[in-house]
Parts: C-alpha cells; structure tokens; sequence
C-alpha cells in the first residue's frame, strides 16, 4: 500500500472543521486590524530564498530543476516571497500596507511531533512603516491572533541591536555562526565557536545577555546600541497596552532577513518543539531589486497552535438525515434541499437501504431525521424525530427546519 510522503499528514473531515474554525478565528482578527489576505506561488525560483541566506539553506529546502533547467524551491516560509510580490506588483502603492496568507510551507526537516515537512503558517506582514508603533501593532497583533486561537502560551520579545552591538567587529559570517547556536540555544556550541574565534571573553557578556530579563540591565551588558530610543518607546506601547510578555534579547531568529525587534511565542504545553510563532522587523525589498523598505511581520505555526489545542472538537452544527420510501424519494429530495436552503447540514441515504437502516445510519451523524413516506408525500408534510429525545411529530416541512435551527447544534 502506498504511503504518504514522510513528514506530511493526511487531515479527516473532524480535524479540517477544527482546523478551519481557528483558522476562521484568526482571519477575523486579521480582518479587524485591517491585514487583507495575499497569495503567492508554492513555489519559486530559488534564488529568492538564497540571496539572503546563502546556499547553506538549500539542505532545508525541496528544491529541484523543472523541464525548462529553471531551479526552483517549494517555498520554505512565505515572508520573501511576499516581499517579491511587493516589490514586483504593489511598490508603488500607498504605504504601509497590511498584508497577511494562510498558506503551507515545506522544509526538509526530520519530522516529529509539530515538526513536518509540510506546514501552514498563518502570517502578516506590514511594509512600509519603520515606526515603533509599527512594532508594537504587530507584536500586539501576534497576541490577539493567538488569544483568538484559545492556546496558552508566553510571549519573548528582544530586539537584535543588543545583540549585534556586541558582535561589532566580528565578520558576517561568524556572526551568522554565533546567531545560529543562539537561535537554537546551543551554549555549548556557541562557546565552541567563540573559543576558536578566540573570543571567549565575548561568551560571559553573551550569556549575560541572554538570560538578562530586564532593559537597564540589558543595555548595561550591550554598550551603546543605535536606536536605543526606539526600543524603549515600542516597549513602552506593549506596556501601555497591557500585553504580557517578558525581554528577551538572546532571541536571534533562525531567518537572516531580521533587522530589530524580533519576538516569539512558546506553547505552554507543548515539548521541544513549541515555538508556535516567530516573527519581527526586517529588510529584504531591497535585496530582490525593490527600495530598501522596512517591513515587520509574523508567522504563526498553524499545526503546532493546533497540536497545543489537541483533539479536534469540530464546532457542532445542526444535522437532519432525511429519511424515505421508494415512493417518498421525489418529495424527499424537495425537502432536503428545501433544509439545506435554510443553512441546515442534511444527508440523504444512497444506498437503497430500508427506513429502519436509514434512520440506523442517519444517527451516527444526525440530531435529527426526517421521514417521508407515501403518506407524507401525499399530504405534504414531514415527519421530524429528534434523536436526543425520541419525540416525532407530523408537521410541515417549513416549521420542521424551524424547529431544527431553534434546536440549536448538537
Ligand atoms: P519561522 O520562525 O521560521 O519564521 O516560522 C514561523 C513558525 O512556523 C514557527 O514559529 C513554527 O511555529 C512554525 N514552523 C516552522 N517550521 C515548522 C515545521 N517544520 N513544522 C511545523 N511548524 C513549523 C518564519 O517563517 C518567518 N517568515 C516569520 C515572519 C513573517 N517574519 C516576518 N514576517
């Protein structure tokens, strides 16, 4: 028998309601801030993704060369390619704009719970507004979107001046080494690379860094950082605005397109894999032959908000099985659809069963059944059974669907 390709998953019909209703609860907060959706290819040249990170990246991509020797990459995050979206449909649209995709992501990893190779983001991106209170609406947007999904989690925010201030004099590269321990809290590694660099006097401020949870003391570690003004005032706004999360300047964030504040979230329940979301300020348009713009943006791990929130429980709806004869199946078929007109979810057999199998089968799904027979069709009524409480009753279809949606879902 075949089998799906490693690290994807199939989805039944419970679990995309329960996917599909979060997902709904996060487009409707999007919708309230104003982020109007986008979509870009699944895949795209792969330059997109190396101009910024280097051919290193390709390992944790599927990449692969079409029929024309073009390479290509399945997207391995959406924000560059909506950046290449913007800088080649929208660069001369009024600033800034709200942008915001639900869409799958594929990343070769090796696949284990809330780590797949097949993902959905659901993420935003604001361009154009190089603002502090640009950064604090995005960080106070992640929240809501996460508060409207119901998981618990924590919330880090840093900004990666601190961080690059005291890297200063390191070249690129290393630096891009030292970051890349940070972002996976590999201490032992980062004190590895430090001592070959002979920089191991720079780990004790690192460390110090990183576990550092106040801003005096951060900047104290730090030095001097550009824009120290501008951090202050976007965590003054998170702090007017009641949010509640903790600093966090150790975060270095996997991408390399960062430029500021760059934030997380963490599932409270969730193992080694439970970053749910990672996002921040960043420059990238002018890499891919745009304007040097400044953008802020996030994206949240739909799977693994969806692994927080556990079992799919899809949202009850009303369902009604409509139930007949040989003889009833014209008039029946007029009343299911007459149900579904009205919003009702109704299922009708196809099989050819009898009544009592009918009713049998419709129970599994079905608050409840509606029976015709010859004596229905003839006088034009309906019979309703609820299933809950056992009552029937012969009525006309009109007062069934309205006696089915006052029921409520069951
Ligand atoms: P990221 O942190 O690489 O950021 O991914 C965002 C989220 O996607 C992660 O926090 C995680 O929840 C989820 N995720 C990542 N890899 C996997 C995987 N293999 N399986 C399941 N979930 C995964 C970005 O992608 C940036 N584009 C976010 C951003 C938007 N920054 C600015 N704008």
């Amino acid at each position: 028998m075949l089998q799906k390709p490693r690290g994807t998953r199939d989805f039944l019909p419970d679990e995309m309601e329960a996917r599909r209703a979060v997902e709904g609860r996060i487009r409707e907060v999007a919708r309230r801030w104003g982020y109007r959706e986008v979509c870009t290819p699944e895949f795209e040249d792969l330059d997109l993704f190396t101009t910024r990170s280097g051919e290193g990246i390709i390992e944790e991509m599927y990449v692969f060369e079409d029929k024309g020797g073009r390479k290509l990459a399945l997207r391995p995050e959406i924000t560059a390619a909506v950046i290449r979206m913007f800088v080649n449909e929208a660069r001369v649209a009024p600033k800034p704009l709200r942008w915001c995709y639900f869409a799958d992501c594929f990343r070769y990893e090796r696949p284990q719970k809330g780590r797949y190779r097949q993902f959905w983001q659901f993420g935003v991106e604001l361009i154009g507004a190089d603002t502090a209170v640009a950064d604090a609406e995005i960080v106070s947007l992640a929240a809501e979107m996460l508060n409207a999904t119901g998981v618990s989690y924590e919330l880090k925010v840093g900004h990666l001046a601190l961080m690059r201030n005291l890297l200063r004099g390191i070249e690129p590269a290393a630096q891009r080494r030292i970051m890349a321990h940070l972002d996976k809290k590999d201490f032992d590694g980062l004190d590895c690379t430090l001592d070959t660099m002979v920089k191991g006097d720079l780990a004790e401020s690192l460390h110090a860094l990183v576990s550092c949870r106040g801003l005096d003391d951060a900047f104290a570690i730090a030095g001097p950082v550009p824009g120290k003004e501008r951090i202050e005032e976007t965590l003054a706004m998170l702090d007017a605005s009641g949010l509640a999360y903790s600093l966090n300047f150790g975060i270095a964030r996997g991408l390399d397109y960062y430029t500021g504040m760059v934030f997380e979230g963490f599932a409270q329940n969730l193992g080694a894999e439970n970053q749910i979301l990672g996002g921040g300020a960043y420059r990238l348009a002018h890499l891919i032959g745009g304007d040097d713009v400044a953008s802020c943006g996030f994206a949240i791990g739909f799977d693994r908000v969806m692994v927080s929130l556990g079992d799919p429980r899809p949202e009850k709806q009303a369902v009604v099985g409509v139930v007949c004869t040989e003889e009833g199946r014209g008039r029946a078929l007029e009343v299911a659809r007459a149900f579904r007109n009205a919003g009702v979810r109704t299922e009708m057999d196809l099989l050819g069963h009898g009544i009592g199998a009918q009713i049998a089968r419709a129970s599994k799904t079905a608050g409840f059944v509606v029976i015709i027979g010859s004596r229905e069709a003839e006088s034009g009524t309906v019979t309703l059974k609820n299933l809950g409480t056992g009552e029937q009753k012969t009525t006309d279809p009109a007062s069934a669907i309205e006696e089915v949606l006052s029921d409520g879902p069951r």
